[in-house]
Order: C-alpha cells, then sequence, then structure tokens
C-alpha cells in the first residue's frame, strides 16, 4: 500500500518510514520542514535500501496536499503537528492553526481522494494528571495545556468524521514518552536549541554540549522523590504505527490506544541508566518543579497487546544505548 506520512520528517515519522518500507509498504511523505531536515530522509532510504517520495509542503495547503495525494494513497500516518508545552502557552493560536486546522485540512483532502484509513499521533498528554496509574484509556480525559487541547481536539474531530460514514477507520495512538533512536545511529531526535524534554537533554549533557541536567524536583511523592514515566523505545513505536495500520485496513470505526511500557521509570534511574550506557558522568542539580508536571505516570498498554498483538520489545538499557549512539555520532544532529 501507499502511505502518506505527514511530518514523515520528523523524529517518530522517520522511524516509521524505516518500518513502512521494511515491511514492504510504498511511502510518500509531506512536511514542511518547520522542526526537521531533509538530510533524515536520505538516511531513511539508505537504511532501508528503498526509496520514498518526498513532498516538501504544509498540510494546511490544499495544493500541496493534493500533490501529495497525487500518486494514490491508501491510508494516512499523521504526524504533522507543533509539540512543545511552553510554547503552545504562549502562542496557543498557531498550535490551534497548525494542529487543528491542518488536521482539518487533512481530513478534506482524505475524503476528496475517496482514502479511508487514518492513523492519528495523539499523545498521553491527554489524560492531564490521572486519577489512577496505570492509565486505561478509559480514564478521563482532560488536558491542561493549549497543545494538549490540540490533541483532545483532534482526537474528537476524527472520532467525529468516522461516525460520519461506515467505510471510515481510524486509530488514534496515545504515545507515553518516545525515546531512542535507530540502532544504527543513522537516524534520531535532533531538538532544536535547548532540548524540552528529559532524554536528549540528558544525552547532550553525555557528550558535553550541556554543562549538567536540571533535575525539576525532588520532592514528589515518588520512591526518589523524581517524576516517574513511561519512556518508550521509537523503534516499538515505529512497530506499533505497521500494526495500527494494519488494523485500520481491516476494522472500521475509531478506537484509541496507549502506547507505553506498562513501566514507570523516575528521573534519577533515566540518569543512571544513561550514565551505565554511555560511560559518562550526568551532573545533575536539583532544582524547582516545572509548572505543569505531574508527579508519576505510566500506561496500561494491554489494550495495544489484545487489539493490535503490539508490546513493548525493548527495555530501559537499550532506550539509553540506542540514544548515546545516535548523540556519539551525530553530536550536531542532521546539520
Ligand atoms: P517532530 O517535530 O520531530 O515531527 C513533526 C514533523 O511535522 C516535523 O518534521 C515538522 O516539520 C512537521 N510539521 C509540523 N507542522 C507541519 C505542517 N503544518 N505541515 C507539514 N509538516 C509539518 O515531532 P515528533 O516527536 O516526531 O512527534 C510526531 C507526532 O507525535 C506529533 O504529532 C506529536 O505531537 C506527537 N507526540 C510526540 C511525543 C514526543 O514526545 N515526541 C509524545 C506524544 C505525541
Ligand atoms: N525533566 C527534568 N529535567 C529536564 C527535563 C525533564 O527533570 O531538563 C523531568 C520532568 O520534570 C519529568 C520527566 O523529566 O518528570 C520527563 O519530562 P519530559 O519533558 O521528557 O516529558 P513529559 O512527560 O513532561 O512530556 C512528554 C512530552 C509531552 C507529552 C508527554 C506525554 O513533552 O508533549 O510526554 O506523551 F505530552
Amino acid at each position: 500500500m501507499n502511505i502518506l506520512v505527514t511530518g514523515g520528517a520528523g523524529y517518530i515519522g522517520s522511524h516509521t518510514c524505516v518500518a513502512l518500507l521494511e515491511a514492504g509498504h510504498q511511502v510518500t511523505v509531506i512536511d514542511n520542514l518547520c522542526n526537521s531536515n531533509a538530510d533524515v530522509l536520505t538516511r531513511v532510504q539508505a537504511l532501508t535500501g528503498r526509496s520514498l517520495r518526498f513532498v516538501h509542503g504544509d498540510i494546511r495547503s490544499r495544493d500541496d496536499l493534493a500533490r501529495a495525494f497525487a500518486g494514490g494513497i491508501g491510508a494516512v500516518i499523521h504526524f504533522a503537528a507543533l509539540k512543545a508545552v511552553g510554547e503552545s502557552c504562549a502562542q496557543p493560536l498557531a498550535y490551534f492553526d497548525n494542529n487543528i486546522s491542518g488536521t482539518i485540512m487533512l481530513m478534506q483532502a482524505m475524503q476528496a481522494a475517496g482514502v479511508e484509513r487514518l492513523v492519528f499521533s495523539s499523545s498521553a498528554t491527554v489524560y492531564g494528571q490521572p486519577d489512577h496509574v496505570p492509565v486505561k484509556e478509559d480514564a478521563p480525559l482532560r488536558v491542561t495545556n493549549p497543545y494538549g487541547r490540540t490533541k483532545l481536539v483532534m482526537e474528537d474531530l476524527i472520532r467525529d468524521w468516522c461516525a460520519s460514514r461506515p467505510e471510515l477507520s481510524a486509530v488514534l495512538l496515545r504515545y507515553f514518552n518516545p525515546v531512542g533512536a535507530h540502532p544504527s545511529g543513522q537516524i534520531g531526535e535532533d531538538p532544536r536549541g535547548i532540548p524540552n524534554n528529559l532524554m536528549p537533554y540528558i544525552a547532550q549533557v553525555a557528550s558535553g554540549q550541556r554543562e549538567r541536567l536540571h533535575v525539576f524536583g525532588n520532592d514528589y511523592p515518588t520512591p526518589d522523590g523524581t517524576g516517574i514515566r513511561d519512556y518508550l523505545h521509537v523503534m516499538d513505536l515505529a512497530d506499533a504505527h505497521v500494526k495500527a495500520l494494519d488494523y485500520a485496513t481491516t476494522h472500521t470505526g475509531c478506537e484509541a490506544f496507549n502506547l507505553g511500557t506498562g513501566q514507570g521509570h523516575s528521573v534519577l534511574e533515566l540518569v543512571r541508566a544513561f550514565e551505565h550506557a554511555s560511560g559518562r558522568k550526568i551532573p545533575c542539580t536539583i532544582t524547582q518543579r516545572r509548572p505543569g508536571d505531574v508527579a508519576e505516570i505510566w500506561a496500561n498498554p494491554a489494550r495495544a497487546m489484545q487489539v493490535l498483538g503490539w508490546a513493548a520489545q525493548y527495555d530501559l538499557a537499550a532506550m539509553c544505548a540506542d540514544t548515546w549512539r545516535w548523540q556519539r555520532d551525530n553530536p550536531t544532529g542532521y546539520a
């Protein structure tokens, strides 16, 4: 099948392109490169020995979408979005426009082209501060920032669209904390500026680009006082998209799935695991809690196992080893 991957030059999209090509699919990527570099697609093709079609364009442009759909598309995997929580608080309208308007334009283009299957990148952020962990898909949805609001709105819009016609199929994938890189060290996460997220920040401390990690609070009600998250290898995430696509081709309706390992790790556990993987010391300073952070959240991923036949395979040691290989071999990312 020819799969249109929006945001396919990004971190998770590029790893998913590798998995799709390896599974025998054809791939068309549409990306405006607002948070990525086209070199990644050269590396994806070199890694897989297969070519893909790249449309340099914006999902908010009807013309760009028409070019992307022109090749004959069987299904869409929709990654393209802005994703920085802090930036979304400062510029909510940019997030509403890019993420929500972009998704509406994409669904219109799918309808015009007669494409009936969609896999969507959602986020554990839709659960906000959960009442219980591990979190199941039927937990209350409540968001705490404009980025999270866009994910919740997009989920609702996709669900409503799906309900409008019986032949439509959508899979909403709620990622917990994606980390890691392709084991080859050829592709990985390449954040612009100072990383917001823990793993890329630690990796830059290990490689000497940053002096020390600031641990955002050690007074949470957790065993070591630092925040607990469900870190998930991006290779497992990529594999989940291939399985979700298979599901969308054989089922109709709209379904949501948690994607996580089902295990929580604290900030300090991640630091220790990264020190072990890299052989480098990660100097840490404890600072104030980061506003908006929850103490602990991890997934109950049972539904993804039961329905999609997916379960995470990579452990924390592999997540750290693969992040380190990518960081060590590409200290300036794709630049
Ligand atoms: P990323 O920024 O690396 O990738 C997103 C890609 O989309 C980028 O290449 C960017 O250039 C492109 N893009 C953005 N707006 C576009 C537009 N209007 N038109 C065309 N291309 C556009 O991010 P990622 O980490 O790979 O995340 C992918 C998806 O997963 C996003 O929807 C994100 O919200 C979601 N997600 C990410 C995480 C995470 O921690 N990385 C967690 C949960 C959910
Ligand atoms: N942390 C630090 N220091 C840092 C960065 C993070 O101590 O420099 C801590 C945070 O306080 C938190 C943990 O590391 O306890 C993880 O933080 P991340 O920023 O890596 O991840 P979050 O869980 O806060 O958020 C991420 C994405 C969100 C997404 C969410 C769930 O950034 O967009 O996962 O998928 F919604």
